[in-house]
């Protein structure tokens, strides 16, 4: 099977960058959000994003303008019935994934690929939910979706080889490297990078060193190109928080997936970090204030 139609299901953070790259390397796509004003905001952060590429000599504007017209806004999941892949990347919460992923599973073609961006959940409990686990794949991009080279395919218990390998060519195909991962929480490379996350906002809380300390101690000692504060904020408090939560829950006795009451506190004032304009620093669109 050649994947050409790509639906995308959430046009937030993630989901706007992956709608850009599956239609800028030629797939038609429909990307369903669940009210106008956030399929608005996602398209529109889809125009801008072309646009710099375009400006920084990354894209011709004809390439640009191509892409931006195979990309179709929906509020209606039947819309993407007939996807060869859809690539779901809605908020952190597992009830309201599987409840979308039981939809799916009625509604889409019977060879239809189903994958998810989670950044923490077990991607076999969406296949179970969507009632076809064969079917199910793990395709989890990293942030920024237009910039950053990596793929993480998750392949579960149930992923029959061929989806997996169809959802690997189609990483390679959006211009990602892809590397397999299995089905554990933080698969490769959250299981690492969200406890260290964890582990900065910690030695603050003990007033061991301060928010602008940490990030400088990390980007100018370590290379990192940016610190663990100012990438919380670029991630999102509440997905950090969200992923936390979920990996306590499931094993409350592993110290490092303990929530920092300092996350608990900023995302409880919503501050969500960049999305927000406020979380450990403060933001002015896309750049710290
Ligand atoms: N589309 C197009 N262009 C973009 C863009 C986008 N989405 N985002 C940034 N750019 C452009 C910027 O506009 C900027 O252009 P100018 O130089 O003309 O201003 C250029 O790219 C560089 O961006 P910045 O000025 O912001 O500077 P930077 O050098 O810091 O690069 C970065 C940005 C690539 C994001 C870099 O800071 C970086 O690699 N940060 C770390 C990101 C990271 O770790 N991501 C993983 C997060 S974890 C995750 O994703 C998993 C999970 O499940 C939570
Ligand atoms: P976000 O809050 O920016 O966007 C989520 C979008 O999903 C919102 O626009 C919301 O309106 C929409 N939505 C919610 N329910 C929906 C539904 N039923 N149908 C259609 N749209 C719906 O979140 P995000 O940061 O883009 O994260 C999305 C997913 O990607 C999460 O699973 C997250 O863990 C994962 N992820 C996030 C990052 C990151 O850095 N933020 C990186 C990799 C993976």
């Amino acid at each position: 099977m050649t994947i050409q139609k790509v639906g995308v299901i959430g046009c937030g953070l993630m989901g706007h960058g992956i709608a850009q790259i599956a239609a800028a390397s030629g797939h038609d796509v429909v990307v369903r959000e669940t009210e106008q004003g956030a399929l608005d905001k996602g398209l529109g952060r889809i125009r801008k994003s072309l646009a710099k590429l375009v400006e920084k000599e990354k894209l011709t504007q004809d390439v640009a303008d191509g892409a931006f017209g195979r990309i179709t806004g929906t509020l209606d999941l039947a819309d993407l019935a007939d996807c060869d892949l859809v690539v779901e990347a809605i908020i952190e919460d597992l009830g309201i994934k599987n409840t979308l992923y039981a939809e799916l599973g009625r509604i889409c073609k019977p060879a239809t690929i189903l994958a998810s961006n989670t950044s923490s959940f077990r991607v076999g409990d969406m296949g179970a939910a969507s009632g076809r686990p064969e079917r199910m794949v793990g395709l989890h991009f990293f942030n920024p979706v237009q910039l950053m080279k990596l793929v993480e395919v998750v392949k579960t218990d149930k992923t029959s080889d061929e989806v997996f390998a169809e959802a690997k060519a189609f990483g390679e195909a959006v211009g990602k490297v892809p590397v397999s991962a299995s089905d554990t929480p933080g698969f490769v490379v959250n299981r690492l990078l969200v406890p260290y996350m964890a582990e900065a906002m910690r030695m603050v809380e003990r007033g061991d060193a301060t928010v602008e300390d940490v990030d400088a101690g990390m980007t100018l000692g370590c290379g990192y190109p940016m610190g663990p504060f100012t990438l919380t904020d670029y991630v999102g408090l509440d997905t950090t928080l969200s992923i936390l939560e979920g990996w306590h829950a499931e094993d409350p006795s592993n110290p490092l997936f303990v929530p920092p009451a300092l996350l608990k506190q900023k995302v409880a004032e919503g501050k969500l970090g960049r999305k927000s304009g406020e979380g450990f620093y403060d933001w002015q669109g896309d750049k710290r204030a």
